[in-house]
């Protein structure tokens, strides 16, 4: 089965053509990181006119790419939910016109299952060690910081999330005060590379009562008040120690509830831990959690780092086993798209 899938819920417009949910047969991804990086962050007015702007060019390079045409494609999918609203709707409203145009089904699919799905498809040609629920994913990402148990394909129960920040929204902010360019979170994974994680303490929250809850919100304005004393006080900072510091109490936060997960029989009897979002992509992350998961006999599985940002292989992945699983009413072409959306539903 043949899907084009469309992505469009935040600042990349994306299309791809995915067989089978696990064969990429072609993945663009146009990014307006160029326009949003003036503003130091994304303008959701800009980022709708953007996709208007690109999403024809970007299908037709997907069905190019896989050397197919409209004929050969049995569904299309579409991101319809969580994220900006405008930009979202671009996205859906194409692939209304296409899927009614071509008769063909019309998958809507939520942004987070398709971030999960990344971790199923066979990158670079090769197929991996193939991964199948049920599992645990951590999904990091610019709005989202979730401990979701994925029961089956369809089947998502969170057991944590952010009560404030998420880890990449805490990023984007510190980086932005350090002066680093929109996204700041890939250049802190750098710098932090170059410094020295001990040198700033800074403070980690836990959540009372809710031992798979996050809070970043404490860190990021730890971070800012470290910057701003500094800056009042005309002192120098050392940027590659504040990223290296504050990389450490993110992953801090996140390696402690993972031990607690792993120690639960009734949690985690999948003893697989999936790691997804835009946020998994760093680079100090992969690597502490990998060695957790080591240590603990967990299986580990993170999307090669192309794949970790925002894409359209991702959806059309998710949209495969939305499809067999029969979620919803595929030939709804009243659909329409939502700013927030839990992931169970
Ligand atoms: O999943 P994503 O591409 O978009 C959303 O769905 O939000 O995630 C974007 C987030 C941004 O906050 C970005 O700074 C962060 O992922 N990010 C990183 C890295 N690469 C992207 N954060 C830390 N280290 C990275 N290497
Ligand atoms: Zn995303």
């Amino acid at each position: 089965m043949n899907i084009l899938a469309i992505e469009s819920s935040c600042d990349e417009t994306a299309a791809s053509v995915v067989r089978n949910g696990r064969e990429v047969l072609s993945n663009v991804v146009a990014s307006q990181i160029e326009v949003h990086a003036l503003y130091g962050g994304v303008v959701p007015e800009i980022a709708s006119r953007a996709h208007t702007e690109a999403i024809g060019r970007v299908v037709s390079e997907s069905l190019d790419g896989a050397g197919l045409t409209m004929k050969d494609i049995d569904a299309v999918a579409v991101t319809n939910r969580p994220g900006l609203i405008g930009a979202l709707l671009v996205g859906v409203s194409f692939a209304k016109g296409l899927a009614y145009s071509a008769n063909l089904p019309l998958i809507p699919v939520h942004h987070i299952r398709g971030h999960v799905a990344a971790n199923y498809v066979f990158f670079d040609g090769k197929e991996q060690k193939l991964l199948e629920p049920p599992f645990t994913a951590l999904v990091m990402s610019g709005g989202h910081t979730s401990l979701i148990n994925v029961n089956a394909y369809t089947d998502f129960e969170c057991i944590g999330a952010t009560r404030d920040d998420a880890a990449g929204e805490a990023f984007d902010k510190v980086a932005r005060l350090m002066g680093l360019e929109y996204p700041g979170g890939a250049k802190m994974d750098a710098l932090a590379r170059q410094g020295n994680d001990r040198a700033i303490d800074f403070p980690r929250a836990a959540v009372k009562d809710c031992p798979y809850d996050f809070s970043f919100s404490g860190l990021k304005t730890a971070a800012i008040n470290y910057l701003h004393t500094a800056s009042q006080k005309g002192e120098e900072i050392c940027k590659e120690d504040v990223a290296a510091s504050f990389t450490r109490a993110i992953t801090g936060a996140v390696n402690i509830r993972l031990e607690r997960l792993f120690e639960s029989e009734t949690l985690f009897r999948s003893r697989k831990l999936v790691l997804a979002g835009g946020v998994s992509a760093n680079s100090h992350l992969r690597t502490s959690i990998a060695s957790l998961c080591g240590k603990n006999n967990v299986e580990f599985y993170c999307p090669p780092k192309y794949l970790c940002g925002d894409n359209a292989v991702m959806i059309g992945s998710q949209a495969y086993y939305e499809y067999i699983n029969g979620t919803s009413d595929f030939f709804d072409y009243s659909l329409n798209a939502y700013a927030t959306a839990d992931v169970s539903f």
